[in-house]
């Protein structure tokens, strides 16, 4: 298939198109650049050896979308590109809402106007709030506590009332956990742009000497050791994902959680980080993070069952992974 991926450069868009290539299928991508570089669109082609046909294009702009559908004979569209930022959300709530729920319209027009069925969607764990874990694809939703996470759970229910009208529409909506590591080349993985919020770049750039210590939020959580725990997933592992739920679309719209169905602490990964490399992460322990909540993990028995799907990389080929990008990462930049 000819898939649109939209935010193709970004991390985890540009981790399933070195997959979505590998499974022979061709790629366009769609990507305004506004957390990303071109440079890796040159790296997936590096990794892949394979053409990629690449728009510098914001997909907010519903006639510069048209023309890419126009010209390209588009089958299917992995839709990524959008703002990611918690915090930032809740800062510039306008901004977040017209880019990522504007963007979902817009590329749906356009599928119904060229004729265009298949449709796979980033969504995120975020959209299950307070719930408690594990996750299942059946409970109703929580209000999240930013709007970044009401972005994603408004695309959903847009997505849903599409499918439902239109019977001829597939559409799978991805609930991804916490994607972490990076593709095996070091080539791609992820260079968040300042002080990463997340916490496996802030593990590298602690380990790297960019940043001095690691602020671990909280000790006082009912978990083994205190500390939050999050289903952490190999980005090639959520890459393969896209690959099946495309080779898996089914009329309607159909929700999957990908995580590994696995919960892993703080302390955990940073001991497993220290395991995998041979490096010493220097932390301290500090109050809890607002809004975050103890515990977040998937079940992921659905994707399994359905798509034929499981993650099967392990929390250290994702420290050992992500450690390869970020010095590599720095070598780049140090090049430059
Ligand atoms: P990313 O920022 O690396 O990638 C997003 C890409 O979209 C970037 O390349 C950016 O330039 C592009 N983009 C943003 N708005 C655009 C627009 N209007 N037009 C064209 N391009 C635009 O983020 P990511 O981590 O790869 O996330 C990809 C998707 O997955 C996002 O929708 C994100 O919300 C979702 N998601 C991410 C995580 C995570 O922890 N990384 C978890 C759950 C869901
Ligand atoms: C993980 C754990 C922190 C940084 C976020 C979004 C979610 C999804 C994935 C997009 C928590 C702890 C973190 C640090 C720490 N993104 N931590 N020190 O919050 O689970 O999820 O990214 O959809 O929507 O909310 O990820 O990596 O920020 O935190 O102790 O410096 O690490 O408290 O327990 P989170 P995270």
């Amino acid at each position: 298939m000819n898939i649109l991926v939209t935010g193709g450069a970004g991390y985890i868009g540009s981790h399933t198109c070195v997959a979505l290539l590998e499974a022979g299928h061709s790629v366009v991508i769609a990507d305004n650049l506004c957390n990303s570089k071109r440079e890796s669109v040159e790296k997936i082609i590096d990794i892949t050896k394979k053409e990629v046909t690449f728009f510098e294009v914001d997909v907010t702009d519903q006639e510069a979308v048209d023309v890419i559908f126009n010209h390209n004979n588009i089958d299917g569209v992995i839709h990524f590109a959008g703002m990611k930022a918690v915090g930032e959300s809740v800062e510039i709530p306008l901004t977040y809402y017209y880019n990522n729920i504007v963007s979902t319209m817009v590329l749906a027009k356009a599928c119904q106007k060229y004729g265009v069925n298949s449709f796979v969607f980033s969504s995120s764990a975020t959209v299950y709030g307070d719930n408690a874990a594990p996750f299942v694809e059946t409970m109703n939703l929580l209000p999240t506590t930013n709007p970044y996470g009401e972005t994603k759970a408004m695309s959903e229910r847009i997505l849903s009332d599409i499918a439902k009208a239109d019977s001829e529409f597939s559409v799978s909506i991805l609930r991804y956990f916490n994607p972490v590591g990076a593709h095996e080349s070091g080539l791609i993985g992820e260079a968040p742009n300042g002080i990463p919020n997340n916490l496996m770049p802030y593990v590298t750039q602690v380990a790297k000497g960019t940043l001095n210590k690691l602020r671990v939020f909280g000790s006082d959580y009912p978990t083994l050791d205190g500390s939050g725990v999050r289903d952490f997933i190999h980005v090639v592992d959520l890459a393969e994902g896209h690959v099946a739920a495309l080779d898996n679309l089914k009329k309607g719209a159909h929700i999957y959680n990908l995580g590994t169905g696995q919960g892993t602490s703080v302390l955990e990964l940073v001991k497993a980080f220290e395991e995998a490399n041979g490096i010493e992460v220097h932390y301290e322990i500090v109050e809890r993070r607002p809004g975050d909540i103890a515990s977040c993990y998937a079940d992921a028995s659905k994707a399994e069952r359905e798509l034929g799907w499981t993650a099967k990389r392990d929390i250290f080929a994702m420290c050992r992974d992500a450690w390869k990008f970020e010095k590599n990462y720095k070598d780049l930049v140090e090049i430059k």
